[in-house]
């Protein structure tokens, strides 16, 4: 028996069975890429009219039908039929139920293997342009931040061991160099995925009189893949795209996991916004910091795709290979997931309000001033390593007093280091710590204020 009802059932002696049906179909979810789909088959009906390919008559009918179609689909009226397999074949059979023969004719010189490449690529292109503008608005919004506090102490941690005091501002900016070269690796994997390749037909190329360039400028793709094979085969640019993904999350988780501990009563540093956290059904006392809590797992998702994409492409042979359907969900989960994460983050950080008193107390009680004092020692004279050693015995006695450097009277310090004189009080206060490391890429309140000027330029330029 034979079914006729595929566009490729010609050689078919008995229709698929209905699990099998089932299990190669991607309609579900490739429908998302139909209006790259409908962009990428009016450049190419295009291009077969410019050429002499098909008939100008057809190429209208064509660019009547797809409209029609785009129509359709925007307002929710097309029907996606699983036994169409995919997004391509129901948009064709849809095109050929309106116009016939012409709608027939699209599909010259041209493959689902170099029609799908050139899909994911348009529409990843577009993800790209969307991710960075969105981590433009997060960093927009840490720079919002880090202005109200360039001036604000907060204990600087080592393996989370009050270490140095630094300024909140200066800490809220790490975050802002991770997300610009976050930003930067989008913008170099863009270049790569901006390339096309539909020509490549199958795998081989096409006996047609093609006209690459053309279809690439029409759909504003640098550039051609210049192999075909190549082209329907590799998904590394997906692959590079994941990975940078993976690498905003990670940086957020980690954004993610400070939040958290700040916001918890035993650090007490910030409180962030109801609207971004809920309660406990059993404690009634409880507030819960949700979303940084997710961003957290959902790093998890987003590393697994990217292992996900790597592992679907290790040992593939040459050229196409079905096992490249499987690249969409990994990939538009790792979009979905990213670009509603850089949404959200950009907003809570405006819902954050910090316990400046808190952050204060925290540096001040750590021993967070132990290295100016060690530093004020060299500057007179003292070898670093008994600086060293001199401080960490002033260290245990304050500990002792339970109290800190700074309230120690002189007497006591002199007791450590006949060097000791009375302006050691300047070096051993937050704010002197702090205005000391005045060189760029310091934390003195004077270097965030000009990073901050460097970073209100970079996002001028890059809005
Ligand atoms: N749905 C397919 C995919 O996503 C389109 C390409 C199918 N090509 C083929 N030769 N079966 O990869």
């Amino acid at each position: 028996m034979q079914d006729k009802s595929k566009a490729w059932s010609g050689r078919f002696n008995e229709p698929v069975a209905e699990l099998v049906k089932r299990y190669t179909a991607s309609v579900e979810f490739d429908q998302r890429l139909a209006e790259f789909d409908i962009q990428g088959s009016l450049a190419h009906a295009r291009m077969l009219g410019a050429q002499d390919i098909i008939a100008n008559e057809d190429v209208a009918a064509i660019e009547r039908g797809l409209a029609e179609i785009l129509e359709e689909i925007r307002t929710g009226r097309f029907e996606w039929l699983l036994d169409l397999e995919d997004v391509h074949l129901n948009i064709e059979k849809r095109l050929t139920d309106k116009i016939g023969d012409a709608g027939k004719r699209l599909h010259t010189g041209r493959s689902r293997n170099d029609q799908v490449a050139t899909d994911v690529r348009l529409w990843l292109r577009a993800t790209v342009d969307d991710v960075l503008v969105r981590i433009g608005k997060l960093q927009q919004s840490i720079v919002e931040l880090a202005e109200k506090h360039a001036d604000t102490v907060m204990p600087g941690f080592t393996h989370l061991q009050v270490a140095q005091p630094v300024t909140f501002g200066h800490h809220l900016l790490a975050y802002f160099e991770m997300l610009k070269r976050d930003a930067e690796r989008f913008a170099d994997a863009r270049r790569r995925i901006n390339r096309l390749p539909l020509g490549a037909a199958a795998l081989a190329g096409t006996s047609y009189p093609i006209d690459r360039e053309r279809v690439a400028r029409e759909l504003g793709f640098d550039d051609v893949c210049e192999n075909s094979l190549d082209a329907v085969s590799d998904r590394d640019f997906a692959i590079e795209f994941t990975s940078a993904a993976a690498l905003v999350m990670t940086h957020l988780s980690r954004f993610s996991e400070e939040l958290i501990l700040w916001s918890s009563p035993r650090f007490g540093f910030i409180d962030i916004a109801d609207r971004f956290c809920t309660g406990s059904s059993i404690m009634p006392q409880k507030k819960n910091p949700d979303v940084p809590e997710l961003v957290r797992g959902k790093t998890g998702r987003v590393n697994g795709h990217l292992i996900a994409l790597l592992t679907l492409m290790k040992s593939q042979p040459l050229a196409y290979n079905k096992d490249n359907q499987e690249d969409k969900e990994p990939l538009f989960d790792t979009a979905d997931t990213l670009l509603v994460t850089l949404e959200i983050y950009a907003d809570m950080l405006r819902g954050i309000t910090v316990d400046t008193a808190a952050m204060r107390l925290a540096a001040a009680e750590g021993f967070a001033t132990a290295t100016d004092l060690a530093d004020y020692l060299v500057k007179k004279g003292l070898p670093f390593r008994d600086a060293h050693e001199a401080v960490a015995r002033a260290v245990r006695h304050a500990e002792a007093q339970n109290c800190d450097l700074a309230d120690l009277s002189l007497a006591d310090l002199k007791t450590f280091s006949s060097l000791v004189e009375a302006d050691i009080y300047e070096v051993l206060t937050l704010e002197g710590s702090l205005a000391s490391r005045n060189h760029i890429g310091g934390t003195a309140p004077q270097q965030v204020r000009e990073a901050l000027g460097r970073a209100r330029v970079y996002l001028a330029k890059t809005e």
